[in-house]
């Protein structure tokens, strides 16, 4: 008797069920009038007198654990479907919350969306390149500071390969695989071997344009600027070109804007001058042509290139370069 008890124990100990049926099948096989406990207190009659006393408060607290665990057993499986019943569907839905689309991307869009009224495409390429690409054809000499491993990325063991320093590498791959006329817009990220602070880091994003034609001249690459710049800042923007330097550009020339923060009138952000530099530009030397593969006394054309974190800094007036890649909610849900 003691060990049937037992046995039934473990037994109503591991009851499972999944359904309110199945609650009530174990009900009935176990604590019905003809069920295994139930027959259990039938069969008591015989036990002898000096152990009655024991075996009954035993028999008492099996029907007790079998009635308890039947009713939790029930009341887990209707607390489940009391929920399903209160479920208020015609509730509007859980807003989600917007993301933002990044600053960077932005105004990435908003400088391709200017060049592309005026007839330019998109090209990618890879960001690990080789030096053809990124300097040689460029008309970057072999002593060129650009080429040293204080500015630029190089792959270990691979002398040849290196993290790209400016997207005019994909203008090479353009004019080396299409000929003229060719108007191009590259876009992408690029690295740099900079301690990273405030104003510089060691990957930013870039833009940079190309046009060959017949006859293309420097009046049509300062048009085509004045327009981007008064589309980008706002039509009272003013540029001037300063002569500068490029391997592969001759002339070269840097672009300033009119301060779009003080209107020109001098400010801490233009250090007082009213002027603001935004991008390098210039005509095409014929040795980049000629690398590519492209006739030079026939084809002439113009090229520019920009840093987005720089337009983005000047748009929005953001101070710090590393915001735009430390993935800030607080910084990101402004541009929503
Ligand atoms: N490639 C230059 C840079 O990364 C920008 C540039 C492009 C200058 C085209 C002139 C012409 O700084």
């Amino acid at each position: 008797m003691r060990q049937k008890i037992e046995n039934l124990k473990a037994l109503v100990n591991s009851f499972q069920a999944k359904t309110a049926d199945e609650v009530e099948a174990l009900r009935i096989k176990y604590l019905s009038k003809k069920g295994e406990i139930s027959l259990l207190f039938d069969e008591f009659r015989n036990v002898p007198n000096e152990e009655k006393r024991e075996i009954g408060q035993l028999l008492n607290t099996l029907r007790q654990i079998a009635t308890d665990r039947i009713n939790s057993l029930r009341e887990s499986l209707t607390a489940g479907s009391d929920c399903v019943e209160k479920q208020d569907l015609t509730r509007s839905a859980e807003p989600f919350e917007l993301g933002a689309r990044h600053p960077l991307s932005i105004v990435k869009n908003e400088i391709i969306d200017i060049f592309s009224r005026l007839g330019f495409t998109i090209a990618y390429g890879p960001e690990i390149e080789d030096d053809w690409h990124v300097f040689s054809a460029l008309n970057f000499p072999p002593e060129h500071p650009a080429r040293d491993m204080q500015d630029t990325f190089f792959i270990e063991k691979q002398p040849d390969i290196l993290l790209r320093t400016h997207t005019s590498s994909v203008q090479t791959r353009v004019m080396k695989s299409q000929q003229p006329p060719i108007r191009v817009l590259c876009p992408g990220r690029v690295y740099r071997n900079e301690a990273i602070s405030y104003r510089a880091h060691c990957f930013f994003h870039q833009v940079e344009g190309l046009y060959i034609d017949k006859d293309v001249s420097f009046a049509d690459l300062k048009q085509a600027l004045l327009y981007f710049a008064q589309e980008i800042f706002g039509e009272h923007t003013k540029i001037r070109l300063r002569p500068s330097y490029f391997p592969f550009t001759e002339p070269s020339a840097e672009m300033d804007i009119s301060c779009n923060i003080c209107g020109g009138e001098g400010c801490p952000f233009c250090k007082h001058t009213g002027w603001v530099e935004i991008l390098g530009c210039g005509m095409v030397d014929p040795n980049v042509l000629e690398a590519c593969g492209i006739d030079s006394k026939v084809y002439s054309g113009y090229a520019f290139g920009m840093g987005i974190e720089r337009i983005t800094n000047l748009k929005y007036q953001i101070k710090d370069l590393r915001l735009f890649s430390e993935n800030d909610v607080r910084f990101l849900k402004q541009f929503t």
